[in-house]
């Protein structure tokens, strides 16, 4: 039997947040989750978006919407949102680290650093270290990263994290998107080592319709890529079906940390949540030691821990 959102176990009297809640797979999480009784932290690059997507939402919402604004291209408007969750919230279930932007020319974060590094992996790395103490509070609680196939083609490139020898935009997205995946793996291996009842686990929607790829081609202005997505639409599933295996890994009993889920259809591109191969640039601990590292130091001056 395949997993569906009718498998998402009541999640009454919890809390989440969810990063880049107002569109695509975010919606649709938040959307699932706050209908199973779940309060959710709607976080979104603005004020305005997270209320939009509250107003969206309102209407099934079983459990209080938290509208919460985190531009995750920049330190401070993370630090800020930490605090804020902190002051309204005791204690944390679920963080969903889904925002992500894909391939756009070269641009910086507040802090100069590459956009994908710095929303995709940094943002959330630093997100996630804020958030832990709260995530402590709750036997059971999780922290589902959300990667992308693109992983599998991903490489860290330790000598120019930030592409500033040589920029290639989707080289670049591969590499956050690999870093992901690595970092799910890196925290969960120190949550076990300091006897956290927190997991942390991992996953990729395949391939789902959001505005992930007409952002991409409008922010490069590749006609060629516009067509070649309308080329491909049949390999793309709904934005709710993509949904289900970042919601597999946040409520499923039987979901693990250390494995990689995906959709089970061929290639992985669509289905029902299924486990994935994991890419094996992962399962290298020294370069997931050495990404922490260099990770951390890059937060720790903006958070100030
Ligand atoms: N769709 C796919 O086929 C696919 C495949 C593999 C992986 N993924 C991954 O799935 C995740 C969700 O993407 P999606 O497909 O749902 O795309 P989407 O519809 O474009 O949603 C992306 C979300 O991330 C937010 N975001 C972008 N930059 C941000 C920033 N600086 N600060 C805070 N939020 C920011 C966006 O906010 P705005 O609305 O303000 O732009 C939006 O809410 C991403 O991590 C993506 O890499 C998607």
């Amino acid at each position: 039997m395949p997993w569906t959102a009718s498998d998402i176990p009541d999640q009454s009297g919890r809390t989440a947040l969810i990063t880049g809640a107002n569109s695509g797979l975010g919606l649709e999480t938040a959307r699932e989750l706050t209908q199973k009784g779940a309060r959710v932290f709607l976080a979104c690059r603005s004020l305005e978006k997270a209320k939009a997507a509250q107003a969206t939402l309102a209407a099934t919402a079983q459990a209080e919407l938290i509208p919460l604004a985190l531009d995750l291209a920049d330190l401070n408007s993370v630090r800020r949102a930490i605090d804020q969750v902190r002051a309204k919230a005791q204690a944390l279930d679920l963080l969903i680290n889904n925002a992500g932007v894909m391939a756009p020319p070269r641009q910086l974060s507040a802090q100069g650093l590459e956009l994908q590094f710095a929303v995709n992996h940094l943002g959330h790395f630093a997100l996630t270290q804020g958030l832990l103490p709260l995530l402590d509070q709750r036997s059971g609680s999780r922290v589902v990263h959300v990667s992308s196939g693109a992983a599998y083609f991903g490489r860290i490139a330790f000598a120019d994290l930030q592409g500033e020898q040589r920029y290639d935009a989707w080289g670049a997205y591969a590499q956050s998107k690999l870093a992901n995946l690595m970092t799910a793996f890196a925290l969960q291996e120190q949550l076990q080592r300091r006897g956290s009842k927190t997991q942390s686990l991992v996953a990729h929607p395949g391939l789902a319709r959001t505005n992930l790829q007409p952002t991409s081609v409008a922010a490069r202005g590749s006609r060629l890529e516009g067509l070649a997505y309308r080329l491909m639409d049949p390999l793309f599933q709904s934005a709710a079906m993509g949904a289900l295996p970042q919601l597999y890994a946040a409520t499923a009993a039987e979901a693990e940390p250390m494995a990689f889920y995906g959709p089970g259809g061929a290639g992985n591109l669509k289905g029902y949540p299924s486990r994935c191969r994991i890419a094996k640039q992962a399962l290298n601990t020294e370069s997931r030691e050495r990404l922490w590292q260099i990770s951390a130091e890059l937060s720790e001056a903006a958070l100030g821990n």
